[in-house]
């Protein structure tokens, strides 16, 4: 398993970012999605990708949508909600007529987010623990995708993430105890997710409202490792690119541009980029044990080496 160079801005950054999208050139595409029965399929996430650019929006209670904000070409539509087959198909634009979906139900346990999947698993300390000791890195979701593997494979998988990530926090006792949880909730033997054990979220009208930018980052051939994203007020998010990459990309959302800043210390691992009061963007560079400051008109990079003396007493 790689770490997918996708990367989603939610929702909370965006209402920053809406608004500046140019209504002129955009393509609109439009629909409605209903399930097999003829009946509106609301909440259902709809995703208008043109290359490496995509947006998403829900369908409302009557299972209508409308996205715009990519230019006029060929794009894909992909319509999925749980409990339903994803379906994907072309829309040449200007649309003559609306990009509509009638879904077949069909559940799919890959689908689940994290919360939907901890309202299939019980409720106890045991799960809590792997709440505590997984989550801070990566999802349960991670694990359903591996389950019904025996033992040895979650002690092998274990092991490898440990050598590859650096989970030091992980001791040989954790390790025992977590694929001792890893057999019990993700085993062979343990009970798989279904519609009747997994709650459904309902999600609110002002959740319906949301809108979602991705951008796929495989262009770099997987050098980039997307660390961490900074919206600032001017309808740009800051990307810290950590792997071989070495650098911050500016993401202009409404325009999709990728300004790409390269660190001049190598290897520096950038790390989570913080914007000031002036939008001027701080990123702690990991394995440099220095601070870059990008100026964001010029993008002039200053280098603050940090004093990584201990504190006294
Ligand atoms: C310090 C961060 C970190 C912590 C804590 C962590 N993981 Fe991971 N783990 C990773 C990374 C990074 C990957 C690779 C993810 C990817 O490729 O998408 C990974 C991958 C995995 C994989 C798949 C391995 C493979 O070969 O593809 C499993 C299984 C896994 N972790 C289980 C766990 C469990 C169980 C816990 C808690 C006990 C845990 N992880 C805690 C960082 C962590």
């Amino acid at each position: 398993m790689k770490f997918k160079d996708l990367l989603k801005v939610g929702v909370s950054t965006l209402a920053l970012l809406a608004g500046v999208v140019s209504a002129s050139e955009d393509a609109v595409v439009t629909g409605v999605i209903v399930d097999s029965a003829g009946a509106p399929v609301r909440g259902a996430l709809v995703q208008v990708t043109n290359g490496s650019r995509s947006i998403s929006r829900f369908t409302d209670a009557k299972g209508t949508y409308r996205i715009s904000g990519l230019p006029e070409t060929t794009l894909q539509v992909t319509a999925s909600r749980l409990g339903f087959k994803s379906q994907t198909i072309d829309a040449r634009t200007p649309t003559n007529g609306a990009s509509n979906f009638r879904l077949e139900e069909r559940f799919d346990r890959l689908q689940l987010s994290d919360a939907e999947l901890l309202t299939h698993l019980p409720q106890n300390s045991e799960v809590e623990w792997l709440k505590a000791r997984c989550i801070t890195c990566h999802g349960l979701t991670d694990l359903e995708r591996f389950r019904g593997v025996p033992e040895e494979a979650w002690l092998a998988m274990l092991k490898s993430m440990e050598f590859s990530y650096g989970t030091e926090s992980l001791t040989a006792d954790d390790d025992a105890y977590a694929v001792k949880l890893l057999m019990k909730y993700f085993g062979p033997d343990a009970p798989v997710p279904t519609a009747q054990t997994v709650r459904r979220t309902t999600l609110s009208d002002a959740a319906l409202n949301a809108t979602y930018y991705v951008i796929d980052l495989r262009r770099s051939g997987g050098r980039s490792y997307p660390h961490s994203i900074a919206a600032d007020n001017q309808g740009a998010a800051w990307l810290s690119e950590a792997g071989p990459a070495n650098r911050i990309t500016k993401w202009t959302v409404s325009t999709g541009q990728l300004e790409e800043i390269p660190m001049k210390l190598p290897d520096s691992a950038p790390h989570t980029p913080k914007i000031d009061l002036k939008g001027r963007v701080w990123t702690a560079l990991q394995r440099a044990g220095q601070q870059s400051v990008i100026d964001p008109k010029t993008h002039k990079i200053d280098y603050i080496p940090l004093d990584m003396k201990l504190p006294t007493r």
